[in-house]
């Protein structure tokens, strides 16, 4: 192990601790990571010294509090090159965000929303929702035989097509969707864009402005912050087209009996008591991870997740989901055709090995790639190759039990 890997295992207080009698080997950081101690410490510190409401009184706390919870927006338009971000619960409040304030205003009966099979259901449910409600046409871009998107389809698709909304790396097959040309295609129609970037932010710079897209939703918890909180961020141009999905709060500039008028920046969206706190700790979370060599350990783990699918592909009876191509995220599904996920899971859970099973909230992908769920082994930072192995020969000696 090296020494920067050391230090990074050694920020993360959790990974001290044993389950079922064994050091923990996490690897379902693709539903949530770990949280380093210093977003643990900002937060606590937050509720020590500082906690008041924000944008709300003059007195010293409050101050301090609202200029901590806007230091994590500052902190965030540099880090994504964005200059709209508006603070939600996470990446499916985002993308609902998305639906409410600016498709119920913007789309008509009639239009196309696009999406594609590979989407979570947070990219699915909000569209359908929409649908429902202003009659929207949802149309869907097919997965390939070889778990990519079918380029060829998507373009013969955009007739009609008034936004186009997809993910950009999948939680289930860790491929990174042609992100450059799909919205080269999307613009060249006149569509707009949202990008579900929750599975992409933990592993690289996403730099929002020139990727020239209108949406892109996030999520902190995903990128060592805290749950409860994540991001919308919206293109300037779009930001002005958006109306408030929720009232009172903050949200408003003035209210009469008669009515009411909004704010012009981003807190038009944010109504209610922030996630401030939350706020304080994804400023943390982003401050320790600008120390991190993103795209050095992007390598190392997709490479260990290239190792993990071959092994498991050794494996008789194992089928393994992905292609594991450059630019992929570490993610590995599979399923072996004698040991249910479940109890694979389990076992390995009895060995203090946490990996995810089920349809990872993407039933209509389980539904294409013929299964019902799979497991899932996601790698993250703190992440060692001797942890993958003790989960490889784990999983090679629960096979063998069962066959
Ligand atoms: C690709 C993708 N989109 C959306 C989400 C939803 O994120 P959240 O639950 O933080 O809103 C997830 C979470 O697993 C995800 O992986």
């Amino acid at each position: 192990m090296s020494g920067d890997l050391m230090a990074i295992r050694d920020d993360f207080p959790i990974l001290q601790r044993e389950v079922n009698g064994r050091s923990l080997i996490y690897f379902d950081n693709a539903a949530t990571t770990q949280k380093p101690k210093v977003v643990i410490d900002a937060m606590t510190d937050y509720y020590q010294s500082m906690n008041a409401n924000v944008h709300r009184a003059v007195h010293t706390l409050a101050g301090e509090s609202t200029e901590a919870y806007e230091s994590c927006r500052e902190n965030l338009r540099k880090w994504f090159s964005a200059e709209k971000v508006i603070f939600t619960s996470g990446t499916t409040e985002a993308i609902n965000l998305a639906a409410h304030a600016w498709g119920k205003h913007n789309l008509n009966k009639g239009d196309v929303v696009l999406l594609t099979e590979m989407e979570h259901h947070s990219d699915i449910v909000p569209w359908q929702m929409l649908s429902r409600e202003i009659g929207v046409e949802l149309r869907y871009v097919p997965v390939a035989e070889d778990h990519t998107l079918d380029m060829e389809l998507l373009r013969a698709s955009m007739e009609g097509v008034k936004l186009v909304c997809f993910v950009h790396t999948s939680n289930v097959l860790g491929a990174r969707n042609p992100v450059e040309e799909i919205v080269s295609i999307s613009k060249k129609h006149g569509a707009k864009v949202l990008i579900d970037a929750a599975q992409a932010v933990p592993h690289s710079r996403i730099d929002f402005t020139s990727m020239n897209i209108d949406f892109l939703a996030c999520s902190a918890h995903k990128m060592c912050g805290p749950t409860g909180i994540g991001c919308l961020l919206v293109s300037p141009g779009t930001f002005l087209e958006m109306e408030p999905f929720m009232g009172g709060g903050d949200m408003i500039e003035t209210v009469t009996l008669e009515g009411s008028t909004y704010q012009k920046n981003e807190h038009k969206f944010e109504a209610g008591t922030p996630k401030i706190a939350e706020a304080v700790g994804w400023d943390a979370a982003i401050n320790w991870l600008s120390k991190i060599d993103l795209q050095f350990e992007h390598e190392r783990l997709l490479d260990m997740a290239r190792h993990t699918a071959n092994r498991l592909r050794a494996i008789p009876g194992m089928t393994v989901f992905g292609q594991h191509t450059d630019g992929d995220s570490a993610v590995v599904s599979f399923i072996h055709d004698k040991v249910h996920p479940e109890d694979m899971a389990r076992l390995l859970d009895a060995r203090g090995i946490a990996l995810r099973t089920g349809h990872h909230c993407a039933q209509p992908l389980m539904e294409k790639l013929g299964v019902n769920g799979t497991l899932r082994a996601s790698f993250y930072l703190y992440n060692t190759q001797e942890e993958v192995e003790t989960m490889l020969s784990t999983i090679e000696s629960i096979v063998e039990r069962f066959s």
